[in-house]
């Protein structure tokens, strides 16, 4: 097989980059290691940033997120006790999130690209970059037992955070930032109606807990456990009175329903700087992680996506290659902006037990500056509905 571009990972990375390739004339091929119902039924983010949205809709795959998705204005931290609105809208000229599930941006991305006559290679094995220094390199992979190889002219690694392609860019090219935090996230899916008009994120003695939602019957919310925690030492009944325990204020109590999917996923911030060596692009997860109490996982890997295929477009239509030569440092100066943010969310809102009542004191102070404080608000929403992308996003489908 030969294409332009040779994209492993069918996440929203890799799903939305062949999706800009396609209308703008350059070839892909994709690769999944999974099969399309498992992608299609991984439960993971639900806030998109108003310039995911766009980019949804301006590329034709928005028609079922405008209808299904909610658009939120706004969010609630609580602390003490007691709930302060931060009115993004107002403080960042008109912007906001919807909420709209992560596996559904995916079953839309699939169908799309399928229609469109995109090649989605699924249960790929044993997928290896071959010759990425030289400038024909190769994807070799196993399907249903027999070798196969994709020629291209480069690679884009969208294959989140344990695929293979980082480890392609040699040890002494890659410098890896890693941080751990001491806090897991129990999420649950359940059958019961909306709580709130907008997300809620509570801090609490007794740890941090998240309301959020993905649709009028089914609910989406967080606790914070320890990380090595196994999901079966939660019976239902332990998550709702923990759940009771962190949010129900004098005047809000939370509805109980029954809980259809639960698990803990640990959390961490990870860099990879660079994210491209000679022909190997890397984007999304691949490249970094963020600790999902900013939201910002998602939208990064299709703010990635955005600055390569804009790398691409320029290079297949006028050949010149400035804007792929400066992919990995326009990207990662957004990137740790990002990792700034959901560090600071991190912080600002979990509960570590190590703590001492100063530095207790100390995150309730910056709680309720953040709330009194406009200047600090303004700080926390820009930051929470996305920072701009810096590139001319009017002009990537049409350079
Ligand atoms: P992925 O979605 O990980 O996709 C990579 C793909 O590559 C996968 O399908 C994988 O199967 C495939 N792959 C791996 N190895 C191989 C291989 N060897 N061969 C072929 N294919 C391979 N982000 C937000 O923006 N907002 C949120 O609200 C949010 N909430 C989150 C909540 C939770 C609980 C979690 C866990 C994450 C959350 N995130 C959130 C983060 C977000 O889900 C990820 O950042 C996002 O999925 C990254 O997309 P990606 O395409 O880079 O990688
Ligand atoms: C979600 O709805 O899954 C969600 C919302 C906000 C976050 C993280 C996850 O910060």
């Amino acid at each position: 097989m030969r294409t332009q571009i040779g994209i492993i990972g069918a996440g929203p990375a890799g799903l939305m980059l062949s999706r800009l390739l396609l209308l703008n004339g350059i070839e892909s091929i994709i690769l999944e290691n999974r099969s399309q119902e498992e992608i299609e039924g991984t439960i993971r983010a639900g806030v998109l940033e108003q310039g995911t949205v766009d980019l949804l809709i301006s590329t034709g795959v928005g028609k079922r997120m405008l209808s299904e998705g909610s658009i939120h204005q706004g969010i609630e931290l609580q602390f003490n006790g007691k709930r302060k609105r931060i009115n993004m809208h107002e403080l960042t000229n008109g912007k906001q999130i919807t909420l709209y599930a992560q596996h559904e941006v995916i079953k839309d991305l699939v169908s799309v690209n399928q229609q469109s006559g995109i090649q989605i290679i699924f249960n790929v094995k044993n997928v290896e970059l071959v010759d990425v220094e030289s400038d024909t390199p190769k994807i070799h992979f196993e399907l249903d037992g027999e070798k196969q190889e994709i020629l291209c002219d480069y690679i884009a690694g969208c294959d989140g955070f344990h695929g293979p392609s980082r480890q392609n860019i040699p040890k002494d090219v890659r410098k890896e930032h890693h941080q751990e935090y001491p806090y897991g996230w129990l999420g649950i899916l359940t059958n019961t109606p909306v709580v709130n008009k907008e997300l809620i994120y509570a801090n609490h003695e007794r740890g941090f807990a998240l309301l959020s939602t993905r649709s009028p019957e089914i609910q989406r919310h967080y606790l914070q456990v320890d990380p090595k925690d196994h999901i079966r030492n939660w019976s239902d009944d332990r998550i709702w009175s923990e759940l009771h325990a962190r949010v129900d204020t004098d005047n809000f109590c939370i509805t109980e329903g029954p809980i259809i999917q639960k698990n803990i996923v640990s959390m961490r911030s990870f860099v990879c700087e660079t994210m491209q060596y000679h022909r190997l692009f890397l984007a999304g997860d691949a490249a970094h992680i963020v600790p999902p109490t900013g939201a910002k996982g998602l939208n990064l890997a299709i703010a990635d996506i955005q600055v390569l295929a804009k790398g691409f477009i320029q290079y297949y239509s006028t050949g010149q290659k400035d804007f792929l030569e400066n992919y990995s440092d326009i990207c990662l100066r957004r990137v740790w902006k990002a990792q700034r943010f959901s560090y600071w969310m991190t912080s600002l809102l979990h509960t570590n037990h190590l703590h001492t009542s100063f530095e207790r004191g100390i995150q309730l102070a910056e709680l309720d500056y953040v709330t009194s404080s406009k200047a600090a608000a303004t700080s926390l929403a820009e930051n929470y509905v996305g920072l701009p992308l810096e590139i001319d996003e009017k002009n990537l489908l049409s350079i």
